[in-house]
C-alpha cells in the first residue's frame, strides 16, 4: 500500500497562501503606522508555520515566532518549511509548543491570527483574555491581525468540493464540509476531507468547533481588552467581484461567503 501522504502537506497546497499574507500583513502594517516597516511577526495557532517560514525569507530583517500547541504540524512544518531555509533564516524563526493564552513573547510588530483559528473560544472572557495577552506582547507601534469570515455561506450546511492541481503533486479533491451551525449558540461545525486520485479518502483530516464570532462582537471585545481602535480590511470589488485587494471600510456588502480582517492597534 502507498503509504498516505502528509494531511498537512495537502492542506498547505488547498488552503494557504502565505507568501499574500506576508505581503498583506506589511500593507496593513504601513498603512496603520505611516513610514514604519514591521520585522517582527508572532503567528498565533501557526500550524505548520508556514507564513513564518515566509516573512524570514522575505527580508533580512525579519524574525518571526511560530506558537501552536500541538507537536504534529509543528513536526510536520519542521520537517518541510523549516528545511527550506537558509541557515541564516532559520535563526531568525522561533517555534514554539506552546499555549496563546499564557505564551511570553514580545516586544512584536505583528500577531497575525490566521484561518479564523480564533473562533476556537467560545466565551467573551476567554476571547477577552487572549486578545488583553496580544496586548502586552505587542511593541509600542505592533497591532494584532485577526482574519475573519462570515456570511450566510458560512453557515449553511454545504459541502464545497474542489479539484486541486499543482505542479509538483498529483492533483487532489479538497472538500469543505460545514457540518452543522446552531443559530442560538452561534457554534460551528466544520470539517476538511481530502481524495486523492488513486481513489484514497482522508475524511475529518481537519476538523474545527468554532463558535462564528461577528465583526461588532469582536471589536467590542477587542475596545475591552484595551485596543484603542481596530480597522475592518474589506475586499474590494469591481462589478460585484472580489479583486483580492483589502481596504478600510465601515460598512459592507452582503456577501454570501466573505473573508475580512480586523487590525486592532495600540
Ligand atoms: C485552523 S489551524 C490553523 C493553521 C494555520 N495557522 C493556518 O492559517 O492555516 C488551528 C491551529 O491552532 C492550534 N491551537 C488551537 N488552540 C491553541 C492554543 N490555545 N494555543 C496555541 N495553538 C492552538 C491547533 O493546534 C491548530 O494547529
Amino acid at each position: 500500500m502507498p503509504s498516505q501522504p502528509d494531511v498537512f502537506v495537502l492542506y498547505e497546497r488547498a488552503v494557504q497562501s502565505p507568501a499574500i499574507h506576508v505581503e498583506l500583513f506589511q500593507q496593513l502594517y504601513g498603512e496603520t503606522r505611516p513610514g514604519k516597516t514591521a520585522r517582527r511577526l508572532r503567528e498565533d495557532f501557526c500550524g505548520t508555520f508556514a507564513i513564518s517560514c515566509h516573512w524570514v525569507a522575505a527580508d533580512e530583517k525579519n524574525e518571526a515566532i511560530g506558537v501552536d500547541l500541538d507537536p504534529v504540524p509543528l513536526r510536520s512544518g519542521r520537517e518541510r518549511n523549516r528545511t527550506r531555509l537558509s541557515t541564516a533564516q532559520r535563526k531568525r524563526l522561533d517555534i514554539r509548543q506552546e499555549n496563546v493564552l499564557t505564551v511570553r513573547t514580545g516586544p512584536v510588530d505583528v500577531i497575525a491570527v490566521c484561518n479564523f483559528s480564533f473562533y476556537i473560544f467560545k466565551k467573551r472572557a476567554e476571547l477577552r483574555s487572549y486578545f488583553a495577552a496580544c496586548l502586552k506582547a505587542l511593541a509600542r507601534n505592533g497591532i494584532l491581525v485577526l482574519e475573519m469570515s462570515g456570511g450566510p455561506g458560512m453557515v449553511e450546511t454545504t459541502r464545497d468540493h474542489k479539484q486541486i492541481r499543482r505542479k509538483d503533486m498529483q492533483p487532489f479533491q479538497y472538500t469543505w464540509d460545514q457540518k452543522s451551525f446552531d443559530p442560538i449558540t452561534h457554534d460551528a461545525k466544520y470539517a476538511i476531507h481530502f481524495k486523492l486520485r488513486d481513489g484514497t479518502r482522508i475524511r475529518d483530516a481537519f476538523t474545527y468547533d468554532w463558535r462564528l464570532w461577528s465583526i461588532p462582537e469582536v471589536r467590542e471585545i477587542l475596545e475591552e481588552a484595551g485596543f484603542a481602535r481596530s480597522i475592518v480590511y474589506w475586499e474590494k470589488e469591481v462589478d460585484g467581484e472580489g479583486t483580492g485587494e483589502y481596504v478600510p471600510m465601515e460598512h459592507g456588502t452582503n456577501d454570501y461567503a466573505w473573508c475580512a480582517y480586523l487590525v486592532a492597534a495600540k
